[in-house]
């Protein structure tokens, strides 16, 4: 029987599952594969750790040379995360040949380009399917299913976390914190929750999407990012009341040789596909000129979905390990992006603000509007706390807009112009709106 050794760096969540998944399907993976897959050294930060899997305790190590450097190891697998020392570590390994299989969309959305261009060069496979959307195999959908197609729009729901919450606040008309703290309560939410609530680990998921769905390389940078942090109950219950949910949606589109790419909470239609993906799934709704539309929805993250998607591409590599075909697919970034600036982005929108209750109010917010080329489809004025309205204080009332499709500039442009109006206490949240509702 051929064995091919493969090392571990990381031995946490996803590494635990990744060793699971070797040890309890090793049968069937030696029947597709041909090879029976040994792992030869994990690495790990604290050697005196308790694991919840049981791994014979001379392959451990604290060294990451003890790994790098081993020449039988023919697949790396990292799963530790981090950047700088671990970006390190895989150009080490693949300038010794070595094929590797990655989870880390932090580093893939930073320096994709270096190592997949290393990989190239070497023959090496860098696969990185559980870096974007989890178990979700959507990173090999766009690659190699749908590589004949002219991909249009890639848009997901990336992040579990904040569909957790989203979906926690229109379920149950909770407000962001109380959610945000029992999330973390639950474990579904860091105790650090910035990357999740201010959208980045959504954006560096869109950057990667976008990159493969186009061709072109668009990093990190490249998206304009807006979190969940201003969502709150009242804009929730407004988004029930005109036809929507709202989600924090990664979205990459490509247009007259531009790319837009941005991650935003997002007003969807009620009878839009996104919109019944609730709780901790991701799902990522892909349009194509041949496919038309299609969707992918699953576990974004967790010890065995995750790993499920690792394995997936160890599996891919050992394949072409047997065909010595390698490096057969490499990087696709053969476009130079043209990325659109954020001023230039079209949608409609919503608008919440505080006014006072008289004559005259609207009519100012709307000759506003219409100097700056902003239509209206639709308005909302609810009086007073007895309307639900809190902040209300006596003679005020909430007003809610939904412009048609106007250019962002000119609806930044309209609003600070409607925030001056004496008669307007505050403007409390601008979001996009996707076509369609009721
Ligand atoms: N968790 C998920 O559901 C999920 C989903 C998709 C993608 N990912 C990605 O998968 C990667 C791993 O995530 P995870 O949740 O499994 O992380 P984790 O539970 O924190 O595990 C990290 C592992 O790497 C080891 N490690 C970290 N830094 C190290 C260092 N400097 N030197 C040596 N060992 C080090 C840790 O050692 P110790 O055990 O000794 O501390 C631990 O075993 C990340 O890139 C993450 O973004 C995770």
């Amino acid at each position: 029987m051929e064995t091919i050794k493969v090392g571990l760096l990381g031995l946490g969540t996803v590494g635990t599952g990744v060793a699971r998944i070797i040890k309890e399907n090793q049968e069937d993976l030696f029947k597709k594969t041909g090879y029976h897959i040994e792992i030869k050294k994990v690495l790990v930060k604290n050697l005196n750790k308790k694991r919840n899997i049981e791994l014979s305790e001379d392959i451990f190590t604290d060294n990451p040379l003890d790994v790098i450097m081993d020449k039988d190891i023919q697949v790396l697998i990292e799963v530790m995360g981090g950047i700088e020392e671990t970006k390190k570590h895989i150009i080490d390994a693949i300038n010794q040949g070595k094929h590797i299989v990655t989870a880390n969309k932090d580093l893939i959305a930073i320096s994709g380009q270096e190592l997949f261009e290393l990989a190239d060069q070497k023959k090496c496979d860098l696969m990185y399917e559980a870096a974007v959307a989890g178990a979700i195999p959507i990173v090999r959908a766009l690659k190699e299913s749908l590589a004949a197609d002219d991909i249009v729009e890639v848009m997901g729901i990336l992040n579990g976390t904040t569909n957790y919450i989203l979906s926690k606040m229109t379920q149950e008309g909770a407000d962001f914190a109380d959610v945000l703290k029992e999330a973390q309560e639950l474990g579904y939410a860091e105790a650090d929750p910035t990357s999740d609530v201010e959208g980045y680990d959504a954006a560096r998921k869109t950057a990667i999407l976008a990159s493969i769905a186009f061709s072109s390389r668009v990093t990190f940078d490249d998206v304009n990012v807006e979190g969940i942090t201003k969502i709150s109950a009242r804009d929730i219950a407004y988004a029930k009341d005109l036809g929507y949910v709202i989600k924090l949606l990664g979205v990459a589109k490509r247009e007259n040789g531009q790319i837009e790419v941005r991650v935003n909470p997002t007003f969807i239609p009620n009878n839009h596909p996104l919109a019944a993906v609730n709780g901790v799934y991701n799902a990522v709704f892909v349009k194509g000129k041949a496919l038309g539309d299609a969707m992918f929805y699953g576990r974004g993250a967790g010890e065995l979905p995750t790993a499920s998607a690792v394995m997936g591409d160890v599996v891919e590599v050992l394949r072409n390990i047997r065909s010595n075909s390698n490096g057969r697919i490499g990087c696709t970034c053969y476009h130079d992006k043209n990325i659109k600036d954020i001023n230039d982005i079209v949608s409609k929108s919503y608008i919440r603000l505080l006014a006072k209750d008289e004559p005259g109010v609207l009519a100012g917010v709307t000759r506003i509007l219409g100097e700056n080329n902003v239509s209206v489809e639709s308005i909302i004025q609810r009086g007073g706390r007895s309307a639900g309205c809190e902040d209300c204080a006596t003679g005020e009332a909430e007003v809610v807009l939904v412009t048609h499709t106007v250019r962002h500039e000119q609806l930044q442009k309209a609003t600070k112009e409607i925030g001056k109006l004496a008669q307007v206490a505050r403007v409390y949240n601008i979001v996009r709106v996707e076509e369609g509702g009721k």
